[in-house]
């Protein structure tokens, strides 16, 4: 057979090339490997944490331009100055059993803790050597705006936080009513009482009631 006859001829060239591959293979490390397609190994994308390449100093993620809000953000400006501009905020959710079960539910998880479960300022941590709030039934909360109440949960104030952060507005405005409904329970009219009676309702520690829905439902 000529074919057969070829190759056994040549096998000494098919063997030679043969240590050549193995012997480039086996070239030094540092050498910068071959690679196919590249792009797929290095994606042209920069990463967010990675610097830019066209400003050397400045990481990919860079701070939006001044006066940048996102989609359905409404920014809050007012400061502890603008007390009037406060005054005028209302509370733009109707106070109904459902806003105040969020209201309540986020009064548990952030306010209680401090302010406690009637609101009178003798939350957990106080008896541990945490600073007492004024109580929401006697102090001067209860001569507030709900706008007024609004702003102090969104900027803080002394020893309390800002709770922009952890609660939406909605929850916040929430909040404020719950708050309302914590001074009435705590100063209840005569006839608040008598209505209890007939309903029968009696007064228990509040646990925190986490099947609630996590927002204020749309209106
Ligand atoms: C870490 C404890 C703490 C937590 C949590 C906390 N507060 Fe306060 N709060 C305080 C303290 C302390 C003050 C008094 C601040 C001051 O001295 O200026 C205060 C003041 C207030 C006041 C003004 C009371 C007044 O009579 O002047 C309101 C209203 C209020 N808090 C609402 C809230 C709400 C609503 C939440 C939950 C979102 C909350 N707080 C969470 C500690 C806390």
């Amino acid at each position: 057979m000529r074919f057969a006859s070829l190759l056994y001829k040549m096998s000494r060239w098919i063997f030679l090339l043969f240590l050549l591959v193995l012997v480039v293979a086996c070239g030094p490390r540092q050498n910068t490997e071959l690679e196919y397609a590249p792009q797929m190994y290095r994606s042209p994308a920069y990463k967010a944490q990675e610097y830019d390449g066209s400003a050397p100093q400045l990481s990919v993620m860079r701070k939006p331009p001044q006066g940048t809000v996102p989609i359905g953000y409404t920014p809050y400006t007012l400061t502890l100055a603008d007390s009037l501009l406060q005054d005028q905020m209302t509370n733009p959710l109707p106070m109904t059993a459902e806003v105040l079960q969020v209201g309540r539910k986020y009064y548990n998880i952030y306010c209680i803790v401090c302010h406690g479960p009637k609101g009178d300022g003798m939350g957990y941590v106080v008896p541990k050597g945490m600073q007492q709030p004024p109580s929401f039934i006697t102090g001067q909360t209860t001569r507030w705006s709900d706008g007024r109440i609004f702003h102090l949960i969104t900027r803080g104030r002394g020893n309390m936080a800002s709770y922009a952060s952890q609660l939406l507005p909605d929850q916040r405005w929430a909040i404020v009513h719950y708050v309302r409904a914590l001074q009435r329970a705590g100063k209840p009219t005569e006839k608040d009482l008598q209505e209890l009676e007939k309903r029968g309702i009696t007064f228990t520690e509040d646990v925190p009631d986490t099947s609630v829905s996590t927002s204020v439902p749309k209106q």
